[in-house]
């Protein structure tokens, strides 16, 4: 146990993460150079083409120094907002945190708070200063910021370069020499805590853990404490490469456990594994049930396709307990699901997936936080879909999720961050200078304005360089309306939004005009209408046309004729039939993109 040292990299996106873990893989020889392709930590597909780390995984190094032998285990943290979760977790696993931070950007807001969640478990910071090759690099600047942030010596700080690996080997002999050693009592009864999980279809769910205290062997019977499900121990073992059984594992090892278990679900991260008979006493502190934050519709764009829709919904569902479902009907979609994401960025990455490894097209709706709805009738409901919101005068009060937002900007930015804030109903509770060119802002926001396109137009507004990280600090009162849209006179339940009745006359116009550019002319005129309630606030009309599409192959080459109307057909095929207009499927998103 002495010669354990638990560590995790807390890192913005794109500062370097993965190119300096896979230097110190390198090093260690935990990958040979023939193994040795870019970025092993991220495994799925989608994950290398985003070059984001969605999943967290842990992996394990010998490293030998002074003839003393070493493991080193490797916890890797996911970057994005909407994982931050799993990022609690993985640091709680931990003894000890590289942070990296880029030099030639400086300190970003996602760095913070992950470093707060770091000092918050006590652990050991390694500062480093990465990219230290390139010639933009600013090393005394932004050495500057990390003394503010944590109070360390200008030559604690190690400068590297995951490019040309200098200064990995320092990191290596730093991580030894100052990230303690894991604390724990061999002989007490088994606590380890669940930091991550991943599905493997011929195994199920494999669920990785850091034994705090006691050991588990292949053979036990034990207990998730909060989920309350017993397992055998088919298997455990450590993470190298790939998995490597061992017969035991003892308190402070990092290591996966399979046991049969077929749903994601069971699984739930910040769980505590114990033994069935001499269990611990208590859980692990700061466990949570991930809740889904957006909620939208999703709909198969050929409703025959209904049934190969859930059934992908179910297996996605296997290898992401993040994701929620239920049946939906729309008179405009038809038949559908009510789907939970964690976030914009998983709700994306699902819904990619769904193309991808399903070849399922689909259509989907507005997305929506959700609301808690206070009746006349003394009820309190939680309404997260438009059609679910009760009719005026049942309305009492309607309360509304809210973060606390922390952003860091450049000076020059400042002021058009507050007024993009402030947009966003956002109120200013901190305003903090890091540096003379760099501060640190913290706003209260409602989650529903910030959830859809905040972060593309904070990243716009601030040529890229300001960051953003948030969480949830609780519900507040709002004035919410739904805002319908009718097609010639016909309710679009689709395309139907909750939002801020402050916000609703100015949105429903803008709904409508870009209806108007989003909608093709059909054979006869379209009416488009915004309402609340029965009161129309703002109408476009689409004029008729009357388009022979054959026209043009004027002679009688049939041939011509039919692939002109198949390609037609073809490009019909993402429009969606509502009463008697055709609408295509950007239409339905089209509330996110107005400007
Ligand atoms: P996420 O997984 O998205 O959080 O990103 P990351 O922090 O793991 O960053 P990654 O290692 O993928 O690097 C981001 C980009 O910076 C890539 O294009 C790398 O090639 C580049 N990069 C990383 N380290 C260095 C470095 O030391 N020097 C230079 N010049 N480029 C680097």
């Amino acid at each position: 146990m002495k010669n354990i040292r638990n560590f995790c990299i807390i890192a913005h996106i794109d500062h370097g993460k993965s190119t300096l873990a896979d230097r110190l893989l390198e090093i260690t020889k935990t990958v040979s150079e023939r193994e040795m392709q870019a970025q092993v930590l991220d495994s799925m597909d989608l994950e290398k083409e985003r070059g984001i780390t969605i999943k967290s995984h842990a992996i394990q190094m010998d490293y030998e120094q002074d003839g003393e032998k070493y493991i080193l285990n490797l916890i890797d943290t996911p970057g994005h907002v909407d994982f931050s979760y799993e990022v609690s977790r993985s640091i709680a696993a931990c003894e000890g945190a590289l942070l990296i931070i880029d030099s030639t950007q400086g300190i970003q807001a996602q760095t913070i708070s992950n470093l707060y969640l770091a000092l918050e478990h006590d652990l050991e910071i390694i500062p480093i200063l990465n990219k230290m090759d390139l010639p933009n690099a600013m090393p005394e600047v932004v050495e500057d910021q990390i003394i503010d942030l944590i109070g360390c010596d200008r030559s604690d700080i190690i400068r590297a370069s995951g490019k040309t690996g200098e200064g990995v080997e320092e990191i290596l002999r730093r991580i030894v020499a100052s990230v303690p050693a894991p604390k724990g009592d061999p002989e007490a009864p088994l606590q380890a805590l669940i930091f991550d999980s991943v599905f493997n279809p011929f195994r199920g769910v494999i669920a990785y853990f850091k034994i705090l205290n006691g050991s588990m062997s292949k053979g036990d019977l034990v207990k998730f404490v909060n989920t309350k499900k017993e397992y055998d121990v088919d298997e455990v073992g450590v993470l190298r490469l790939g998995m490597e059984p061992r017969k035991m594992l003892g308190t402070g090892d990092v290591g996966y456990i399979i046991s049969g278990i077929k749903m994601a679900k069971e699984v739930k991260v910040g769980d505590t594994i114990t033994h069935k008979e001499r269990p611990c006493d208590k859980a692990i502190e700061g466990f949570e049930e991930v809740k889904p934050m957006v909620f939208a519709g999703v709909y198969p764009i050929e409703s025959d396709d209904y049934e190969d829709l859930r059934a992908a919904m179910e297996k996605l569902q296997l290898n992401d307990a993040s994701l929620t479902y239920e049946p939906e009907s729309s008179a405009a979609l038809g038949f559908g699901f009510r789907c939970g994401f964690l976030g914009m960025l998983h709700m994306e990455i699902i819904q990619e997936r769904l193309d991808r490894e399903f070849d399922m097209n689909v259509i989907t709706t507005v997305p929506n936080v959700s609301y808690l709805v206070h009746t006349t009738d003394g009820e309190t409901i939680q309404v997260y879909n438009p059609s679910g919101l009760p009719s005026a005068n049942k309305i009492m009060e309607i309360e509304e999720p809210f973060i606390r937002a922390q952003i860091i900007t450049k000076s020059d930015f400042i002021g058009q961050v507050m007024t993009l804030c402030m947009e966003k109903r956002g109120l200013m509770t901190k305003q903090d200078y890091l540096t003379a060119e760099r501060a640190e802002l913290t706003f209260d926001m409602p989650l529903g304005e910030i959830v859809f396109d905040f972060y593309d137009k904070l990243k716009s507004i601030s040529k890229g360089y300001a960051s953003f990280d948030y969480h949830m600090i609780g519900f507040k009162p709002a004035k919410l309306v739904r805002l319908d849209i009718l097609l010639n006179g016909e309710m679009v339940d689709a395309l139907s939004s909750l939002i801020h009745f402050d916000n609703a006359y100015n949105l429903g116009r803008r709904m409508c005009e870009k209806l108007r550019e989003l909608i093709p002319r059909q054979q006869f005129d379209i009416a488009i209408q915004a309402a609340i309630g029965a009161k129309i606030i703002a109408r476009e009309t689409i004029k008729a046309v009357r388009k022979d599409v054959t026209a043009k192959c004027y002679g009688g080459d049939i041939t011509r004729k039919r692939k002109l109307l198949e390609k037609q057909k073809k490009g019909k095929k993402r429009m969606k039939q509502v009463g008697n207009v055709e609408v295509p499927q950007k239409a339905f998103l089209a509330v996110l993109k107005l400007d």
